[in-house]
């Protein structure tokens, strides 16, 4: 196992590139299926979870060619297995993208229930009601998910809750259906629309993605692409946080600035120093940063992947602010390793009061997700003194690099093996 060792009190300067989108690339993988013809996917960032997507689709079959550091070369015609192992499709939350993806294209999958984030109760039922509108039958056993569809046809989606995995899948599944389907309330995130956007590169007919009404006209068959993946805007979030906490001056580059918006905005509150240019945002402080009050929402709302870290960064400023996770019922679980640096953070069901203490102290702690993970290496780097990390495998499913792009901006931080 690895841990990080993180000397805070450095301030982070110079510039960093933002990686490809870990929700997008998890998405865009498994879509490759749906093409007769071999596609290149450019941009695609080196985390676990997607090497554990590559992984599935060599163990599929398929030609897995890596061309580039973050570039791959997929051939799904030789795909011959439609069914994911346990083992490793539990390992993460995206797995049951494969079974939009197979189901869209041979009909039938078998794929275990997901894993991924402890963030409380994750259900499927929302997948689920969109395979079965669109002419699907299943069956759970074993842990296993059983899709089947002598015929896949169009129809009208209403979804009962804004879900970003299940309007995902109900695309993969559509995409090849007889007709037109039509979902409602869809999920509007980035990631959605670039999922979209690729599979139109490959010749399907989806039109409203980034809305929450999105139609598809089923077609014959999806050819092959070269396409890119969007820059990863949780990524870019939490190197905004870290910066600020570091009161540093930083270029992210390789950024959409309309995909940052709301995060922007709340970051400008608390008196964050922002400069917009075409693909890149300038991110420095220069005075006292003030509390804030946050709630989590579906895109363009607040992004919950990105409620752990904003909480670390007001844990530095003066007042007390309020945070609303909206999203997830378990999403507060990094608060007690942030205890343990000195915050002052009280939790009570869906809402976190955080204390404005102005300084956190070095102390071990322990990743128990992603994100969660992520404010942990914010507190350290703003934190005086020492903090070990532990279980980081959580912050590698999700991000490329960190240390290194942590290191070339001027940070003490090492991974060490223990
Ligand atoms: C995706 O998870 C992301 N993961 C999560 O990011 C992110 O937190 C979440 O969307 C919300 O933006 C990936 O994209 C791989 P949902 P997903 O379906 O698709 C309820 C990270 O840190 N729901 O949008 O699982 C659900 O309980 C990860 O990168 C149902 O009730 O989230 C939740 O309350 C963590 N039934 C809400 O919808 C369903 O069938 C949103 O979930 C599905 C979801």
């Amino acid at each position: 196992m690895d841990k990080f060792i993180i000397k805070g009190g450095r301030r982070l300067t110079g510039e960093v590139t933002i990686s490809g989108a870990k929700n997008a690339a998890v998405a865009i993988l498994p879509a490759v299926i749906l093409s007769d013809e071999p596609c290149v996917i450019e941009n695609v960032p080196n985390i676990s979870d997607v090497n554990i997507c590559l992984r599935i689709l060599t163990e599929m079959g398929a030609e897995v060619t890596k061309l580039d550091a973050n570039i791959y070369r997929i051939d799904p015609t030789k795909i011959d297995k439609y069914c994911v192992p346990y083992e490793t499709a539990r390992k993460m939350r995206a797995s049951y993208y494969f079974l939009g993806a197979l189901l869209g294209k041979f009909g039938k999958a078998r794929v275990s229930m997901p894993g991924g984030c402890p963030l409380g109760d994750r259900p499927i039922d929302q997948h689920l009601k969109a395979f079965s509108s669109l002419g699907a039958e299943y069956t759970l056993s074993q842990g296993m998910i059983d899709l089947h569809s002598e015929k896949l046809r169009g129809s009208q989606i209403f979804f009962d809750v804004v879900t970003v995995g299940a309007t995902m899948n109900a695309m993969l599944a559509a995409v090849k259906a007889e007709g037109l389907t039509v979902i409602e309330n869809a999920a509007k995130e980035p990631h959605i629309v670039d999922l979209a956007n690729f599979l139109n590169s490959m010749g399907a007919n989806i039109m409203g993605a980034g809305t929450d009404v999105i139609k598809i006209r089923g077609v014959e068959r999806l050819r092959g692409t070269t396409y890119a993946v969007i820059p990863d805007q949780i990524e870019a979030g939490t190197f905004m946080a870290a910066i600020a906490a570091t009161k540093g001056d930083v270029l992210i580059k390789n950024v959409i600035p309309k995909h940052l918006e709301s995060i922007t905005k709340k970051m400008e509150k608390i008196g964050v120093n922002i400069e917009q240019f075409d693909d890149s945002i300038r991110v420095w402080v220069d005075g006292p940063l003030v509390k804030a009050n946050i709630k989590t929402a579906p895109h363009p709302g607040f992004p919950t992947d990105m409620q752990s870290q904003i909480a670390t960064l007001l844990t530095l400023a003066k007042g007390t602010s309020i945070i609303t996770e909206n999203i997830w019922d378990q999403r507060f679980g990094y608060v007690d390793e942030l205890r343990r640096m000195g915050a002052d953070i009280t939790v009570n069901g869906k809402v976190a009061l955080v204390e404005g203490t102005g300084k956190l102290m070095g102390a071990p702690v322990k990743a128990c997700d992603l994100r969660a993970g992520a404010a942990l290496i914010i507190a350290g780097l703003a934190a005086s003194g020492v903090t070990e990390i532990e279980d980081i495998f959580h912050i590698e499913r999700g991000y490329d690099c960190m240390e290194g792009k942590l290191r070339a901006l001027g940070a003490d931080i090492e991974k060490v093996s223990i």
